[in-house]
């Protein structure tokens, strides 16, 4: 499966979400995930997020291993989101940060 890891907390693109073919992703206040049993590891949201957040689970960065049980966790809570619904208003600003798992808003 890929993973949604913490650089999307607070940017929120949704880019990816238009080129899922299969509707995985669900959507929080300022996250979002991907359901890992619909995930069918095509990989193409991984180029299309602006702020590089999606890895195939076996790529995870160092640190953001626990995003694969907050991706399969949320997903069972969280809505289902077929379409873009554009970026959170200071996407830009957060996009560069780290150290946001805190401010992930369930
Ligand atoms: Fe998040 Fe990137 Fe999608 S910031 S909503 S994973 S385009």
């Amino acid at each position: 499966t890929h993973v949604v890891t913490e650089a999307c907390i607070k940017c929120r693109y949704t880019d990816c979400v238009d080129v899922c073919p299969v509707d995985c992703f669900h959507a929080g206040p300022n996250f979002l995930v991907i359901d890992p049993e619909e995930c069918i590891d095509c990989a193409v949201c991984v180029a299309e997020c602006p702020a590089g957040a999606i890895y195939a689970e076996e790529d995870l960065p160092e640190g953001q291993e626990l995003f694969i049980q907050l991706n399969a966790e949320l997903s069972q809570q969280w809505e289902v989101i077929s379409s873009n619904e554009g970026a959170l208003p200071d996407a830009d600003e957060w996009k560069e940060k780290t150290g946001k798992l805190a401010l992930l808003e369930r």
